[in-house]
């Protein structure tokens, strides 16, 4: 792995930092009339996965564009359901749907690496162009890849999937091991193309109840954490909706993403004092004016205090219509007022 002058990876590795890193899930997308335009000429979003070139087009964006402190490489996490045999289709307005839902261990038994080797490609395109600044490579937890693969596309409650792992469990618990499997292999070859840390989006675990977190969520995670960091790969769980945090707290990641429900003190508290803690304002705040959104990061910066281990970043993904005025001085901002409070100014 090359090294790069970074603090994000600085703060990752738990060396001193003047300031603290930001960056955005979902910094690549739709509210940036860049990435927008770079769309349109790949002609839908399947087809903008799918070329290198454009993607680490849009990788590099809101580095370039918004001086954020890391880059994630964009792709989608339902590539590894692609790969594993499954069509995925993106409907406007509906969003990434399986018209073929997965009913049992046999639709997901597939082998088609030709989707994943896109983004690899991409990674080495994205990373060349992206010299000191590290990029993040990234999966799905296999609990909200199943979710989505068994509902065939977004729901509020799941409540399809849930019922699978109640009715087949052990079915379910194949799927999760092949699950498991190939996320390993695929945030492994990220770094093997130029990814410096991965991040493993669960967005889906905070709708399972403990008896199922256990079962059916957080072995998988356990593992999926264990081979990263077992490599030495900086590796973050987001858990949107999680409450036990004692759980969380136990698994082999270093840092974990905090939605914007928490006080982030009160997390720092209940995780205590060597987890790095990555977020956590809520992505509504980047939709408004750039004061109020103002008030609401110094309010998150001072929740957390003034030691390191915390990452800036949303409690979740940017949406479509948030204002890139407000996005941009998030970004400024956070970096100044962070190193104002870290060089103990008054911030
Ligand atoms: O963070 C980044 O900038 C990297 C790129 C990235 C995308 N999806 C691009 C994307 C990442 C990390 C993801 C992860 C992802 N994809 C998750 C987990 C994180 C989360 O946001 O909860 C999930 C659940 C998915 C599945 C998915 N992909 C959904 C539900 C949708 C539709 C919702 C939406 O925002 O439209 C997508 C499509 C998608 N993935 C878009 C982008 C930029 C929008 C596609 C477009 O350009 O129209």
């Amino acid at each position: 792995m090359a090294f790069r002058m970074s603090v994000f990876l600085d703060t990752l590795e738990n060396r001193p930092t003047s300031r603290r890193p930001v960056w955005f899930m979902r910094q690549a997308g739709r509210y940036l009339p860049d990435y927008r335009r770079v769309r349109a000429e790949a002609g839908d979003f399947l087809s903008l996965c799918a070329d290198a070139e454009r993607s680490a087009e849009v990788t590099c964006q809101p580095v370039e564009i918004l001086g954020v402190d890391a880059g994630i490489i964009f792709s989608d996490i339902l590539t590894i359901p692609m790969s594993l045999g499954m069509d995925l289709e993106l409907i406007e307005g509906t969003g990434p749907v399986f018209p073929k839902p997965l009913t049992g261990p046999d639709d997901c038994a597939g082998d088609r690496p030709e989707y994943l080797e896109q983004t690899y490609a991409a990674i080495r395109l994205a990373s060349n162009r992206l010299g000191d600044t590290p990029l993040i490579g990234f999966c799905g937890s296999p609990w909200t890849l199943l979710a989505y693969m068994v509902e065939g596309r977004g729901s509020k409650t799941f409540s399809k999937a849930k019922t699978f792992l109640a009715e087949r469990p052990a079915e379910a618990r194949e799927i999760l091991d092949r699950l498991t499997d190939s996320c390993i292999r695929h945030l492994k070859a990220q770094v093997a193309a130029g990814c410096q840390a991965v991040q493993i989006f669960d967005t889906w675990g905070g709708l399972l109840d403990p008896a199922d977190f256990a079962l059916f969520d957080r072995p998988d995670l356990e593992r999926l954490a264990g081979a990263l960091e077992g490599d030495g790969v900086p590796t973050t769980v987001f858990c949107k909706g999680v409450s036990d945090w004692g759980a969380l707290a136990n698994l082999p990641a270093r840092c974990l993403g905090v939605d914007w429900s928490w006080n982030l003190g009160d997390v720092r508290t209940l995780v205590g004092p060597d987890k790095i803690l990555q977020g956590n304002l809520d992505p509504a705040s980047l939709c408004g004016p750039v004061g109020a959104m103002e008030t609401k990061l110094r309010a998150l910066i001072e929740a957390h205090g003034p030691e390191g281990r915390h990452i800036i970043n949303l409690g979740h993904g940017v949406t479509p219509d948030a204002r890139v005025e407000t996005v941009r001085a998030f970004v400024t901002r956070a970096q100044q007022l962070s190193a104002e409070m870290m060089a103990g100014r008054e911030a």
